[in-house]
């Protein structure tokens, strides 16, 4: 499978490249009954692109906070795949949702990747609120990232990444497994799985 290279002068995160295909081997056997998946803080809009092009199945919608969405909107219309519509502009912590996006007013899947660090708490919050309301009944949920585990670094890179993000903003941080996996229960999502991926992150797949 040939991925659309990067159009130029457009944003480009080396981590995409190298986490897509671990990413890519979950998200075939998670999204393989799933239609419409909602993907939140895509980016530069790499993975998308990525991710459409292998699972054709799939209407991968993009959303970001409005200053990514021009970037995005670069890499769809370059690659120009049938299955992404245009980015669509998502603060988490905004009151709406745009959930009309999806065919049927709700999405049965949602991803996120390397975003829960980013966010502060609040914000968090506010995305499982939001999901509660765009996700349909039955919905798969799968979180890429790095999490503590019981209370714990899982590594000695993820302590210093810790350190890093909360030097740089007080109020991000890797997030404790356990209080991300309290939000998702409280919409009705069960942790269906915890896989662990290469340099210490987890894809926590949740089902409603
Ligand atoms: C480290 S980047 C990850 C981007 C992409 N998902 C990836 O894996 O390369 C974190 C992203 O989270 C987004 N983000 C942070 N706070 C957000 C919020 N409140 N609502 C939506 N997105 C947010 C940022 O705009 C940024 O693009």
């Amino acid at each position: 499978m040939t991925t659309p290279q990067p159009p130029r002068d457009t944003p480009f995160a080396p981590a995409c490249d190298r986490n897509r295909e671990p990413i890519l081997e979950v998200l075939r056997a998670q999204f393989e009954h799933r239609r419409q998946v909602l993907e939140i803080g895509s980016g530069t809009g790499q993975h998308a692109v990525h991710f459409a092009a292998a699972m054709p199945w799939l209407r991968w919608q993009t959303s970001e906070r409005p200053a990514h969405l021009s970037g995005i909107a670069a890499w769809l219309d370059e690659a120009a795949l049938p299955n992404t519509p245009s980015p669509v502009a998502l603060d988490v912590a905004q009151a709406d949702w745009p959930v009309s996006t999806a065919a049927d007013g709700r999405f049965d899947a949602a991803f996120t990747a390397n975003t829960l660090h980013i966010m502060g708490w609040p914000d968090v919050e506010a995305c499982f609120a939001g999901l509660h309301t765009a996700l349909a009944d039955s919905a798969t949920c799968v979180v890429y990232g790095p999490f503590n585990v019981g209370g714990a670094y899982t590594s000695d890179s993820n302590r210093d990444f810790d350190g890093w993000l909360k030097a740089r903003d007080p109020r991000s941080g890797i997030r404790d497994l356990e209080a991300v996996d309290a939000l998702a229960s409280g919409i009705g999502l069960r942790l269906q799985d915890d896989i662990a991926m290469p340099s210490n992150n987890r894809c926590l797949v949740w089902r409603r």
